[in-house]
């Protein structure tokens, strides 16, 4: 894993670091204007990061246990791994990290998975929970790499024609009573907290038009249509509240 560029100060916020040289070298680049009112806590062996509200709770990332662990031992069946069209060489640049669940249902089908997250609180998290992951498929954590950089920028490089750009970016803010899953909830918190919104999802498409890329892939709220301005994807593959629009190109493109 690649530690994330360096932001200002070094570590605040945290009680006590009983995790791995790896992750307590990315803690240090951590900054105050990170973590915002939020702290980082290691209760045994795990990183959580924790809201001073009560009710939003803390949050930290398991891949084995949950929806992530049942999911990830059939992740060949899932619709996101059919719309990635994830064979054994396939490499997916995952452009919106997030906590990880999607690059490690693609891992565990597979693919070679770039994550690439913005936040560097948020990849912290996420390599806390894949240092963890090992117990359960150490071969899926090898063929994952997290870098903490700006997609849009990135995505720029990306020189692999055969590479599938995978993006999820945050889903519109829902009425209150129609809130979702409280993780993203409080991630969402965390973003505002810290003004690092940055769910450009023009922007991130449009970077990943702009690469060689033969398919890029992006999951939306099922009944969110995409703006007017945006190309018309290839297909979708719909579920009951979610959607994968895909645009498939030649590779000579
Ligand atoms: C909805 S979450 C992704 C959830 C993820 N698919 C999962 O399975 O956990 C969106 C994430 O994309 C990240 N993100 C948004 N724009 C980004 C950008 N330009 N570069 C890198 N990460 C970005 C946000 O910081 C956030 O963590």
């Amino acid at each position: 894993m690649t530690p994330p560029r360096a932001t200002e100060g070094g570590g605040r916020g945290l009680d006590a670091v009983s995790v791995d040289p790896l992750i307590a070298l990315w803690l240090e680049r951590i900054g105050p204007g990170d973590l915002g009112p939020y702290r980082l806590e290691v209760e045994g062996d795990v990183l959580h990061l924790c809201s001073p509200q009560p009710d939003e709770g803390r949050l930290s990332v398991d891949l084995m246990r949950g929806s992530s662990g049942y999911r990830g031992a059939r992740a060949r069946n899932e619709r996101l791994v059919r719309a990635c069209g994830v064979s054994e060489n396939t490499m997916v640049v995952d452009a919106t990290g997030g906590l990880g669940m999607d690059a490690w249902l693609l891992a565990r089908a597979g693919a070679s998975v770039r994550v690439l997250e913005q936040h560097p609180v948020v990849a912290i998290l996420l390599a806390d929970g894949l240092r963890r992951a090992r117990t359960v498929d150490s071969e899926a954590v090898d063929r994952i790499t997290l870098e903490c950089v700006d997609s849009r920028s990135e995505l720029l490089n990306l020189k692999q024609a055969d590479a599938v750009v995978y993006l999820d970016p945050m889903y519109p803010p829902r009425r209150k009573a129609a809130l979702g899953d409280r993780r993203l909830r409080l991630l969402a918190a965390l973003f505002a907290a810290t003004a690092r919104t940055g769910d450009d999802l023009a922007g991130l498409l449009a970077a990943a038009l702009a690469t060689p890329a033969t398919r890029i892939v992006l999951k939306r709220p099922q009944r969110v249509a995409l703006p007017e301005d945006i190309p018309k994807p290839t297909y979708c593959l719909a579920g009951r509240s979610t959607r994968f629009d895909v645009w498939s190109r030649p590779a000579h493109q």
